[in-house]
């Protein structure tokens, strides 16, 4: 293996890197969306879906004023990421309610990520001197700093709504087994009601 020896490698590097994560949760959020039974919180989901894709558009701009072809390189912390998220949908059985709350969690802990990649590589691209690549990474990371404000907002509706039902039910951890209901069903009948 070659020695990295130049920002210009790393930058490349990086790129390469943020290039798969984004990817990645372009795959990710429809099925975040399908999951969460809130729909302010699916409507948030399908908002940054299109974001996303407008993120890899930019990448791929900021790939060309480098002279490069856009390609992604695995990158293992968006795998564990999404691996965190997949095996918790495996392993617990949480109710409508608590996987609201814990995908906000996942999805924040996603733009927290995000935003710590994005702020490296805008630095990067200013440092060599790319006033174009930082513009439109800055454009990214913008949009990441709004997601992840609106699913922390998201999060604190959710638990707020929950403690005061908790309170009125007096204790009650789980909701969705006793109605006998689907977890589609919910869903349905929740958008439709809110229409
Ligand atoms: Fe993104
Ligand atoms: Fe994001």
């Amino acid at each position: 293996m070659a020695q990295m020896t130049t920002p210009k490698a790393l930058f490349e590097h990086e790129l390469k890197d943020m290039y798969y994560a984004e990817k990645t949760v372009e795959k990710m959020l429809p099925k975040l969306a399908s999951e969460a039974t809130s729909p302010e919180l699916t409507k948030a989901f399908k908002h940054h879906l299109g974001e996303t894709k407008q993120q890899i558009k930019n990448l791929e701009r900021v790939f060309s004023q480098i002279g490069k072809r856009a390609e992604g390189e695995k990158c293992p912390g968006i795998e564990g990421l999404k691996t965190e998220h997949d095996e918790f949908m495996q392993e617990n059985d949480p109710s409508t309610e608590m996987r609201d709350v814990f995908l906000t969690g996942a999805a924040a802990r996603t733009e927290h990520y995000e935003i710590a990649a994005y702020t490296g590589l805008v630095s990067m691209a200013r440092t060599l001197g790319e006033t174009d690549a930082a513009r439109l990474l800055t454009e990214n990371l913008r949009q990441e700093k709004e997601a992840l404000k609106k699913v922390e907002t998201i999060s604190k509706s959710l638990l707020k709504a929950q403690k005061t039902n908790g309170s009125r039910s007096n204790g009650s951890r789980r909701t969705t087994s006793r109605s006998g209901t689907s977890t589609a069903g919910r869903k349905a009948t929740t958008r439709r009601t809110s229409r």
